[in-house]
């Protein structure tokens, strides 16, 4: 059942996603890469506050063509929230869409009744405020919709941005932080159209609103100028259903330096790096002066399966353009040495108690221990500030990755997946091969009340839409989950 028509759907990707700026049927150039962007707090007190609206719009993603979307503040993604550790935040956000959504911040520490997830519903014309403290260290996270059953086509609509944390330690790198200049954003998804021009909405069997035509930050084949040698991309995967190995049409070493959670231990070398839904990379690479090169991408077969667990390939098919990169003019000075060390909380090797409460998670057919997301059910009880290890089995023939929210963790093992150096980093999302079992060590740090879930779950939207999510609540050790949970939670 896990079997879709590949080759028809793979043969439907028309040949503008190899070159996507340059075979526009307008005829037009390729297009500067839209960069979101930063958005102004107000202050009451010293609380920082920011405003999200989310609302309908039109947008040209393919240059000419007007498309029907939805964004926060404008018609398409939303701007980049700029935070810095310790910052006390409140996020105001106005629902003018037609339907009930949810804000959720991806990756972030925060009590769990401003989580965004399922159970924090904004309906038509109302606002929901978020109010919280930045507890953790420099990273790239981001936030989207998170309303249950709707996540993908709220986000394929368009809804979803950064959210970029920053703190003392990492000013001190010597790394590209001028935003918009030498530190871009780079949000990865596909679309794919009607003949009108539409988002096509058609849910495809056994995955979903899975795309296929290539858009960085809004539209379909960007350029990216530089000025500057140096350039740092912050990458987001934030398509439903999609896992990009993304690399340079020369293949070119760069440098991986982040993953979900900050900035590496050190820099590390790469010609590619893989990314799933809701995972990001930060990398750095240097440019020639005027040199042309491309960002390219290869993606999984559109059912997601691997034919063969050992093939070097990994299922992965199909390679197109991302972006476009023109180098920085001449007298553009040369980049400094990069620095050898970025983290020192990543220095010493995860070590768990040996108290460690152990849980597994068999991931199969859209459940998670066999059970399909229930609202109203609380899966797991955690005690707040106690060491878990927790082990995740892919049981399926085709890719699921593993999301869990208010923390960021460290994986102690990952087996039959291509490994990636962003797994020896901060991660809040794993990618699991058909077959594979992670373990990864955790710790929930925030309590606030024994009434609200977190969730963890598939990130491939269409399984997170189809049940493969399950709640856990953060208890004070001892502390039972209060009974109101499910209670007032279905809007
Ligand atoms: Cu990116 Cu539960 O979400
Ligand atoms: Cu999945």
């Amino acid at each position: 059942a896990g079997v879709v028509a590949a080759a028809t759907v793979v043969a439907a990707c028309s040949s503008d996603d190899t070159t996507p700026g340059g075979s526009d049927p307008t005829g037009s150039e390729s297009r500067p890469l839209p960069i979101p962007p930063v958005l102004k707090p107000a202050t009451s007190g010293t609380t920082k506050v920011f405003r999200l609206e989310a609302k309908p719009g039109t947008s040209e993603i393919v240059a000419g063509k007007s498309t029907p979307t939805w964004g926060y503040n404008g018609s398409i993604l939303g701007p980049t929230i700029r935070v810095r550790r310790g910052d006390d935040i409140r996020v105001k956000v106005g629902n003018a869409l037609p339907e009930m959504t949810t804000v959720h911040w991806h990756g972030m520490h925060l009590p769990a009744n401003m989580d965004g997830g399922p159970h924090q519903p904004i309906m038509p014309g109302d606002t929901w405020t978020a109010e919280y403290t930045i507890k953790q260290q420099a990273a790239t996270l981001w936030y989207h919709p998170h309303p249950h059953g709707t996540t993908s086509r709220h986000a394929y609509r368009g809804l979803s941005g950064l959210l970029i944390v920053d703190d003392d330690q990492s000013d001190q790198l010597d790394l590209p932080n001028r935003y918009g200049i030498d530190d871009i954003p780079l949000i990865v998804q596909e679309k794919r159209f009607t003949s009108d021009h539409m988002l096509d909405e058609t849910d495809r069997e056994d995955v979903g609103l899975i795309g296929d035509t290539a858009v960085v930050n809004g539209i379909s084949g960007p350029t990216f100028t530089a000025t500057t040698r140096r350039v740092r991309f912050r990458i987001l995967d934030g398509s439903t259903m999609r896992l990009f190995n993304l690399a340079f049409s020369d293949r070119r070493d760069f440098t991986i330096i982040g993953s979900d959670g900050g900035l590496l231990d050190r820099p590390v070398t790469a010609t590619s790096v893989y990314l799933s839904p809701g995972e990001r990379a930060e990398i750095v690479v240097d440019l020639e002066p005027e040199e042309k090169v491309t960002l390219k991408a290869v993606r999984f077969a559109d059912n997601l399966e691997v034919d063969d667990d050992d093939s070097p390939d990994f299922g992965l098919k199909d390679e197109f353009d991302l972006l476009s990169i023109v180098g920085p003019p001449a007298e553009a000075a040369v980049p400094p040495v990069l620095p050898t060390g970025l983290n020192p909380t990543l220095r010493a090797p995860a070590r768990p108690a040996a108290t460690a409460k152990k849980r597994t998670f068999d991931m199969e057919w859209f459940q998670i221990n066999n059970r399909l997301m229930d609202i109203t059910r609380v899966d797991d009880t955690v005690d707040v500030d106690t060491d878990e290890i927790w082990t995740i089995a892919n049981k399926d023939n085709w890719i699921h990755n593993f999301h869990v929210h208010d923390t960021q963790f460290r994986v102690l093992s990952l087996d039959k997946t291509s490994t990636t150096p962003l797994i020896d980093g901060w991660k809040d999302t794993i990618l699991l091969a058909p077959g594979a079992v992670a373990t990864i060590a955790l710790r929930f740090t925030d309590y606030t009340s024994n009434r609200w879930p977190y969730m963890y779950h598939c990130h491939l939207m269409f399984h997170e839409d189809q049940g493969m999510m399950g709640q856990f609540v953060v208890v004070k050790p001892g502390q039972k989950p209060s009974p109101a949970i499910g209670s007032g939670l279905e809007h």
